[in-house]
């Protein structure tokens, strides 16, 4: 099963939108490497059952990685039947963003982040057609959620959305700090975009004018993962969501 129709089966079967963002981190040597896989994976026991897809950043993959434990997590995500988005946020040359995705695929990784900025010929083409032929998704960052994204982000708004319609990707991210945005991508892009909407709750947006305005999807990090309770978190964040979303298939 390709990354959409997955993730669009797992919000269904768990009732739920909203996609972890996973970036947790420790300090190896200072910090426990067996300690923080350990951690992780408690998290995830408790945040699982509520969330359609789990997003993982660098913050987390980098000691996991350089210290062993990376694939495990995605491999236990998987048991629970749940797609990993890798937030690599591709954004290089060609033939470095060939080795980085070829690591990534084999890692068992089911979707990738990229960034639109570095255009399509000679880029995201290739990024594109190998992700496609496995089967994993490519989501394009096409409105970052900080304050600083309005110069390069707002400018350059809808060329990106063209980007990812070109590409037929599967998703695009936008900072649901930009509500408008949301609804102006809604109005422009096909079905088959999905919109994932970042920066709710720790950076200011909102679930309901996240999903009113058009949102498909929402990433949650630190509401969820910062919690003293995550399971009762992504439940509360989960129910509050499926008040608004029309249909979750
Ligand atoms: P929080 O803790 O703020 O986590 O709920 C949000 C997650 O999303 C990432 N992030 C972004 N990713 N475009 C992106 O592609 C954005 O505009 C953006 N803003 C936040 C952030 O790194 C974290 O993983």
């Amino acid at each position: 099963m390709n990354f959409t129709d997955w993730i669009k089966e797992s919000a269904f079967n768990k009732r739920s939108n909203i996609v972890f963002s996973l970036d947790l981190t420790c300090y190896p040597p200072r910090n426990s490497i067996k300690r923080f896989y350990r951690k992780v994976c408690t998290l995830l026991k408790k945040v699982l059952p509520n969330v359609c897809a789990v997003k993982i950043g660098w913050p987390t993959m980098i000691p996991l990685t350089f210290y062993g434990k990376g694939k495990l997590v995605i491999e236990m995500i998987h048991e629970h039947d749940t797609p990993v988005i890798f937030d690599a946020k591709i954004t290089d040359v060609k033939h470095t963003n060939e080795k980085v995705i070829e690591h990534l695929i084999n890692a068992g990784i089911d979707a990738v982040t990229a960034m639109p900025t570095i255009g399509i010929e000679d880029a995201l083409d290739m990024v594109s057609e190998k992700l496609r032929k496995h089967g994993k998704g490519l989501i394009i960052v096409s409105h970052m959620s900080h304050s600083g994204a309005r110069l390069v982000f707002g400018t350059f708004f809808k060329e990106f959305l063209e980007i990812a319609v070109k590409l037929n990707a599967d998703g695009v991210v936008i900072g649901a700090t930009y509500p408008k945005k949301l609804k102006e991508a809604s109005e422009i892009l096909p079905d088959s975009v999905k919109i994932y909407a970042v920066g709710i709750g720790a950076q200011g947006g909102s679930i309901e004018q996240a999903i009113t305005n058009g949102a498909d999807y929402l990433i949650i990090g630190r509401a969820i993962y910062e919690s003293k309770y995550p399971d009762r978190a992504s439940l509360k964040l989960r129910n509050i969501a499926i008040k608004f979303v029309k249909a979750l298939s």
